[in-house]
Parts: C-alpha cells; sequence; structure tokens
C-alpha cells in the first residue's frame, strides 16, 4: 500500500509532535482534536518549531514552508479521517475514549486505512474490542519529543494484521525512524522499564538516599544514561508517568510498580513537570531549569 494521508487524533504533546514529523516525511496529514482552539494552539507550535529548526539550518525554508503546506487540521471527526490510509491516535490514555474513537473512526475511514495507537500502556487486542475489523488496529508508540527520537515500537496484538505491520514499517521509514516488533504485554519494551526506574528514583528522594539532581547526575555519569530519571519525568510529565504507573501496577501486580506516595503528592499539588512550570524541577518562563530548584523534599 502506498500511504499518502495521515490522520493524527489529538494534538497535544504527542499529536502535535506526530504531526510534525509527518508533514516533514511528505505524508498529507490532517490534525484532529475537539476544539479549534487547540488545533491553533498546536499548528502554531509546529510551526515555530519549524522555524526554530530553519534557523539551526537543520532544514531549508522552502522545503518548511513546504511541509507546513501538508498540514490540515479539523475538529470534525468523521471529515478528518473520511480519505486517511493510516490514522494515528493519541488522544488522552483511556481505554473508553480510545474504543470510543475508534469505533467512530471504522464507519467513517475508508476499508484500507489502517489504525494506529500511541498507547504507553494498554492492550491493542483491548482497546480492538469496539472494531469489527480487529486486524486494522495495531501500535505505533512514538517517544517525545517525537521530531527527536529515532525509535517507534511497533506493538502487535494477537489480531494484528500482517498488512498492517507492513503499513506501519512504512510509515515509520518515510518518518526515519528505526523500529522494534513487539508482542502487546503491559508497558510494552520501554515504558515498563522507564516506569519503574523513575518510581525507583522517586522512593530513593523519599527515603532520603540523595538527592534529585545527584540521583539524576548518578544515572547520567555512572550508568550513561542520557537524561537522569527526573529531567525525564519533568519532560514527560509526572500525571503521564503515574498514569502509567497504575496501569503497569494494575496488569502486573508487581508492588514495584505501586505509584510513590510522593509522584502521587506532587501530581495533587499542580507539579507536573515542564508544562505546568514545575514538577521535580522548577522552570522559568522561558523554559530554562532554575538553578538549584531540586527543593522536594519527602
Ligand atoms: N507524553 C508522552 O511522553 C507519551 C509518550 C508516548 C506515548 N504517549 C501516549 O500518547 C497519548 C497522548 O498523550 P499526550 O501526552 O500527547 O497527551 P496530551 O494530554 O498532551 O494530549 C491529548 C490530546 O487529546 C485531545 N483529546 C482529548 N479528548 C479527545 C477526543 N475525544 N478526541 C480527540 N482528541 C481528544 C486533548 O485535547 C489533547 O490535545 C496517550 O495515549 C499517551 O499514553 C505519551
Amino acid at each position: 500500500m502506498t500511504i499518502q494521508n495521515v490522520t493524527v487524533l489529538g494534538s497535544g504533546t504527542m499529536g502535535a509532535g506526530i504531526a510534525q514529523t509527518a508533514i516533514v516525511a511528505g505524508f498529507d496529514t490532517t490534525l484532529y482534536d475537539i476544539e479549534d482552539g487547540l488545533l491553533e494552539k498546536a499548528r502554531a507550535q509546529i510551526s515555530k518549531r519549524m522555524d526554530r529548526q530553519v534557523e539551526k539550518g537543520r532544514l531549508d525554508a522552502p522545503r518548511a514552508a513546504e511541509a507546513m503546506g501538508r498540514l490540515s487540521t479539523s475538529s470534525d471527526l468523521d471529515a478528518a479521517v473520511k480519505e486517511a490510509d493510516y490514522l494515528i491516535e493519541a488522544v488522552p490514555e483511556k481505554l473508553e475514549l480510545k474504543r470510543e474513537i475508534f469505533g467512530r473512526c471504522e464507519g467513517s475511514a475508508p476499508a484500507h486505512c489502517v489504525f494506529g495507537t500511541n498507547t504507553s500502556t494498554l492492550m491493542i487486542s483491548s482497546i480492538a474490542e469496539s472494531l469489527s475489523d480487529k486486524g486494522r488496529l495495531i501500535g505505533i508508540h512514538f517517544f517525545n519529543p517525537v521530531p527527536v527520537m529515532k525509535l517507534i515500537e511497533v506493538v502487535m496484538g494477537p489480531d494484528s494484521s500482517n498488512t498492517s505491520y507492513v503499513a506501519t514499517l512504512e510509515v515509520a521509514q518515510k518518518m526515519r525512524k528505526e523500529t522494534v516488533k513487539v508482542a502487546e504485554s503491559p508497558g510494552f519494551t520501554t515504558s515498563r522499564i522507564n516506569a519503574l526506574i523513575g518510581n525507583e528514583s522517586f522512593r530513593m528522594l523519599e527515603a532520603g538516599v540523595a538527592s534529585a539532581s545527584d540521583i539524576d547526575k548518578a544515572l547520567k555519569l555512572g550508568l550513561n544514561h542520557p537524561m537522569g530519571p527526573f529531567e525525564m519525568v519533568d519532560l514527560v510529565g509526572l500525571d503521564a508517568r503515574l498514569n502509567n504507573l497504575r496501569a503497569l501496577y494494575a496488569a502486573l501486580g508487581d508492588e514495584a510498580y505501586r505509584p510513590s506516595p510522593l509522584l502521587e503528592r506532587l501530581v495533587e499539588d499542580g507539579r507536573l513537570g515542564r508544562k505546568s512550570g514545575q514538577g521535580v524541577y522548577r522552570y522559568d518562563d522561558s523554559g530554562q531549569r532554575i538553578v538549584g530548584s531540586d527543593d522536594v523534599s519527602p
């Protein structure tokens, strides 16, 4: 199949990044969300990021303008998917919501359209329950920030078809991403390990083992991780991490995944990470981390 039209459902952190990557890869891309205001915000964000790529010499200006010309937006779901060859769903991590959206898309997307979900933790087979053709659903799991991160985990549900798999490889290849093939399982490969490291880091912080910045430094310089676990959770969002841990704990039943009370408290206090200006660290208005701001106490 030659894929030309891609529709991205949800224009948040991941959806906007996926749409940006899709237009640069040459796909005619429709971005869908529930409100026009959110779509305008996402378009402005994508445009700003593309400008920055041009300033840095990573993309030439005519190519960036051409790519922006391939982006359209819509808050009408049926219209957004009616010509799609491939859907990439990036709405919040709620099973019922994903089921409902794909169920509706089955009625309005072309019969050949493959349904990709960017879920981090949910089972492909559970999401597919709302579909009569379960083979068309597959996991296409991107990483944040999407334009930068090289990997896509291709997650196979028990019914995901070979056609869906081949189409997903085509999308990934055009986006210049590497892929790994994973059988559906809680947290796949990356989220399962990452959530564990992140949770243990909060537990160490809670127990007073070391400061947040020293735990980050230890993992970066001692274990060669490119980012510390707290730098990472501030980027991913503390609320997103908490949701992942809850889902993993429910699925695996392993105490190691029971969310740390400190993480729960920070989320309750609205400290969600970079997006709210404060997570484990604090950030100034330009998004720069404030030096000496790892003042989280147990
Ligand atoms: N944030 C990450 O680092 C990350 C990484 C990999 C995968 N994921 C997964 O990607 C998905 C999206 O995560 P995110 O961080 O971008 O979330 P987000 O909250 O930033 O964005 C979600 C978007 O979906 C929109 N939305 C809500 N209800 C909708 C509906 N009914 N129809 C269409 N859009 C709707 C919201 O308005 C919002 O723009 C989740 O499944 C998450 O688990 C997230």
